[in-house]
């Protein structure tokens, strides 16, 4: 059943071009670019007149959440909070009947999200989950459900729901913005456009730097810590790329926003240290651009105090070459698709230094696939 693969979490990452196109498909019109979210107790007029949409998630899908806050922000102009699930009961939440509720969790059955979105109900928010779970728990005390259609996820390590969940919140954002009249139908269609051929380039990319990953986890399996940056939507991808290290390889991991580091951080680096860092820009989006040249400053910070920096560039980006010790290349995507991209060879670079440091990556030691107590 792992159909010839080694373990279910490197299957599970090769399902990801057929999970994302499952998670596209029925949803949006390629002639059009229209998104049509069918089936929800939650109307265009809910969406237009809301005040705020209101995430609450655990672990992989939280940094989802965090990715999809800048995809609503950017796309729908419509502000958006993330919490933690664990912790948002706890702070005496604002009341507000006007902001939708959005749960993102892959099993449906994760105890801190189902508190929370009880937590939303009982403020008189609608609740919209995406679930990968059709009639979870999540989904029938939820208004709407989109679901992620990555298909049953058995490795704890979670994978294809993770870009399931960029797909879903992409496509989420493309609909409050046709809906809030904050896109012209010509971005529409171009956005769309680009979102169709994301799969077949997840599929480059698995073709193109499993063998890197494989080579890269050779030179830095023995590390004691490892340091991820990104900067805007990329440091969500960070944190994720740390979580997926640190939860197969017991490899001390953290994410960091790449403008942080000198707050702080940056006291960490020595010839020891490998940083990840998500370099990747959007060359026809200036804002994308700007944030890019930042972080090559952030870069030159850390190979300047001798850190071992493995890049993830765009493809082209010969330059950064020169700067790092190690460069990964992905396909160039409009900047709000690119963590779909990047999130890629983090799962392989954790997969392969977990085989390699002989770790269980399915079953990691303290873990449970689906974490049902508070
Ligand atoms: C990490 C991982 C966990 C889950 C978290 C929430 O790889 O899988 O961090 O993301 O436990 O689970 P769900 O999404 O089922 O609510």
């Amino acid at each position: 059943e792992k159909a010839g693969y080694k373990h279910f979490m490197l299957k599970e990452i090769n399902e990801q071009p057929r999970a994302i196109r499952d998670t596209t498909l029925g949803r949006v019109s390629f002639d059009t670019g229209k998104v049509f979210l069918n089936e929800m107790q939650i109307t265009d007029e809910d969406f237009r007149t809301a005040s705020q949409i209101t995430i609450a998630a655990c672990g992989t899908s939280w940094h989802s959440g965090l990715a999809g806050k800048f995809m609503i922000e950017r796309l729908a102009r419509l502000p958006v909070d993330v919490d933690y699930a664990s912790e948002y009961r706890y702070r005496d939440p604002i009341a507000d009947p006007h902001a939708i509720g959005l749960l993102i969790t892959q099993s449906g059955e994760t105890a801190d999200t189902i508190a929370a979105q009880r937590e939303l109900i009982s403020k008189g928010s609608k609740t919209l989950a995406i679930c990968n779970v059709v009639g979870a728990a999540v989904t029938r005390e939820a208004q709407g459900t989109i679901t992620t259609n990555a298909g049953p996820e058995i490795g704890v390590a979670s994978t294809k729901a993770f870009t399931a969940q960029l797909t879903a919140l992409f496509i989420l954002a493309l609909h409050l913005a046709q809906v809030r009249g904050t896109i012209t139908d010509a971005e529409s269609l171009h956005l769309v456009d680009e979102l169709s051929k994301i799969p077949s380039k997840v599929e480059d990319i698995l073709r193109s730097v499993d063998d890197q990953c494989f080579q890269l986890a050779k030179v830095f399996h023995t590390a004691n810590d490892f340091l991820f940056l990104g900067r805007g939507i990329h440091y969500p991808i960070a944190l994720e790329g740390a979580l997926k290290l640190k939860e197969i390889s017991y490899i001390h991991a953290e994410g960091y926003p790449a403008g942080e580091m000198k707050h702080g951080p940056n006291a960490l680096i020595d010839e020891t240290l490998p940083v990840v860092c998500i370099a990747t820009k959007d060359p026809d989006d200036p804002s994308s651009v700007l944030k890019y040249e930042k972080t090559l400053s952030n870069i030159q910070e850390v190979t300047a105090r001798s850190g071992r920096v493995i890049a993830i560039a765009i493809e082209g980006d010969e330059e950064i070459k020169h700067l790092v010790e190690h460069t990964i290349h992905i396909p160039q995507a409009p900047e709000l698709l690119l963590p779909i991209l990047e999130v890629v060879p983090l799962q392989l670079l954790a997969y392969h230094i977990a085989v390699r440091r002989g770790c269980d990556v399915d079953q990691p030691r303290n873990l449970a696939k689906s974490v049902t107590v508070e």
